[in-house]
């Protein structure tokens, strides 16, 4: 390990994290002479859910009769208006150029037999626009690519190492304690630190999320009071294979795409497959209730040359003993990805100075209350290499632009999407420390605890009282937790519970329902829940 990062001689740019948005800032940051730059995750360089991310890359590639308008207007129609809309602009102006590097880089993306780029649709896409690479491996390829250029460019790349908390000098954030593998809790110091540590799946029982995904950031920024906002949408993706496999196996939104039906119990369509996933999934729970069964079925026996076209969902069925070609695969809600996460403008600059925000960690106000399917890996690509540019341009505090407009821009209009103030209260006091003892003895059966009650009480349908029922088990955790002296275990823990915790509460406040936000209570949209519910950032 170099000196870089220690008091002596802090790394410039230190990022926290290593799936598509982590690498891309750091494959930026390191191609830029005189700029130190550094990669800190808690496993392995390749390990992220990027890795695990089938769903392509939606990107209007020119040459067709698709734009970039009716891409930003699907992305509005699926984030229920939330989404901010210069930020959905950046988002859809900028992804082809990205795409472009990612293939410059050696991304290698499917291409039709004639040459040119295979193009898909999928749920809420009004077009065909959505590149994938071995059929269903798209961010298997990405991670690859990046993780070759982060290896022959960073200056220090630290595996298996955890970040415990942000350091927050003077209302500046210098850096970060972590703890080593071997235990022993230190700090590294960076003048900026890029928090690109992905999602949070991992709060619930049923997830398409890794185990890495507890929410780190959210639950760091949170801990030191950095805005937080649109975390009580937690989106479920409506197709994770039946099984008892965690992370569960996701059959992609392309297999619908591509023609694969949804069908109830008694073998009955109920749903238009291609709407937006929150549409669908709500739909699915809702027909679950109705015939009192806990999965449904998709049918992709009429998709043609299905192991060839999608090798490794393909893989994963035929490995719990299912035929796609004749089977008709048992299928139900996950949660998947985290819309809401650290307030950052469009930049990427959270509310305290240094500290930055990218990929499904940060609530750029592209989203909304629902994202729009193969929007992710798309906004880590191009929202990471901003956050570079800021810091090169000496940027150093948040501009009201993108979400950030909630905690900065008092106004609220057609444009403006404002903030309404949540206090977090964490119970017990979450913080813990080295020199603590005591705590559950078990962290991965509070865990197992957790995430149950969280599948039960505020997953595709909540409701004040399911809400308040999870709400005491998450208490009861992270007051056990208080105490605690950190191992990877117990940091985790604390940081699912921490982010859980905050979804609840916001889950709690919203009384309407909106995007993956469903209240069997309040079943209305409201026009003055139009806005976002931002925890910490004040000024
Ligand atoms: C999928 O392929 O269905 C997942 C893609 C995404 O999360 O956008």
């Amino acid at each position: 390990m170099s000196a870089a990062g220690t008091d002596a001689s802090p790394l410039d740019v230190l990022v926290l994290g290593s799936g598509v948005a982590g690498l891309s800032a750091a494959v930026r940051a390191a191609g830029v002479e005189g700029l130190s730059a550094g990669v800190l995750t808690k496993a392995d360089l390749a390990q992220s859910a990027t890795r695990w991310a089938q769903g392509g890359i939606a990107a209007v590639l020119g040459g067709d009769e698709d734009s970039t308008d009716l891409h930003l207007a699907d992305t509005l129609g699926a984030g229920a208006g939330l989404c901010d809309t210069d930020a959905v602009r950046v988002l859809v102006d900028e992804g082809p150029a990205r795409v472009n590097d990612l293939i410059a880089m050696g991304a290698v993306f499917d291409r039709y037999p004639e040459g040119g780029l295979a193009r898909a649709r999928e749920g809420g896409h009004s077009m065909a626009r959505i590149l994938h690479a071995g059929g269903a491996a798209t961010g298997a390829e990405i991670e690859r690519a990046l993780v070759e250029a982060v290896r022959q460019t960073a200056a220090a790349i630290w595996e298996g190492w955890f970040a415990l908390d942000l350091v927050v000098e003077d209302g500046r954030c210098v850096g970060v304690t972590v703890l080593d593998p071997a235990g022993r809790v230190s700090e590294i110091r960076a003048t900026h630190l890029v928090l690109a540590t992905g999602g949070a799946g991992q709060m619930f029982a049923v997830t398409t999320n890794p185990t890495q995904a507890t929410g780190d950031a959210v639950a760091m920024a949170l801990r030191a009071g950095a805005a937080v906002a649109d975390v009580e949408f937690m989106q479920f993706h409506p197709t994770a294979l039946h099984h008892p496999a965690m992370p569960r196996p996701l059959l992609s939104e392309a297999l619908r795409g591509h023609g694969a039906l949804l069908r109830d119990a008694d073998g009955e369509r109920f749903v238009d497959e291609l709407l937006p996933r929150d549409v669908v999934a709500r739909a699915m729970t809702a027909r679950m209730l109705d015939q009192g069964v806990d999965h449904l079925w998709l049918d992709a026996t009429g998709l043609e040359r299905f192991d060839e076209r999608f090798p490794t969902i393909a893989a994963s069925v035929r490995q719990v003993g299912l035929d796609p070609a004749a089977d008709w695969l048992p299928i139900a809600p996950a949660a998947h990805y985290l819309s809401g996460g650290v307030v950052t403008d469009l930049c990427g600059a959270s509310s305290i100075p240094g500290l930055w925000a990218c990929g499904e960690a940060a609530c750029t106000g592209v989203h909304g209350a629902n994202r729009l399917a193969s929007n992710s890996l798309l906004e880590g690509m191009v929202f990471a290499p901003r956050v570079v540019e800021a810091i090169l341009a000496g940027t150093d505090a948040p501009q009201p632009t993108g979400a950030m407009r909630a905690v900065l821009d008092g106004s609220a209009g057609p444009d403006v999407i404002g903030g309404r103030p949540l206090a977090l209260e964490l119970p017990g006091g979450a913080g813990g420390g080295a020199d603590d003892v005591g705590g559950p003895a078990n962290p991965a059966k509070e865990r197992d605890r957790l995430q149950r009650a969280m599948t039960h009480g505020a997953g595709v349908l909540r409701s004040s009282e399911s809400l308040a029922a999870t709400a005491e088990v998450v208490a009861g955790v992270l007051s056990d937790l208080s105490d605690r002296p950190p191992t990877p275990e117990v940091a985790e823990l604390r940081n699912v519970a921490t982010a859980a915790w905050a979804l609840l509460r916001a889950a709690a406040a919203r009384t309407e329902s909106r995007g993956a936000h469903t209240r069997t209570d309040h079943p209305d949209t409201r026009p003055e829940w139009r806005c976002r519910l931002v925890f910490g950032g004040a000024r």
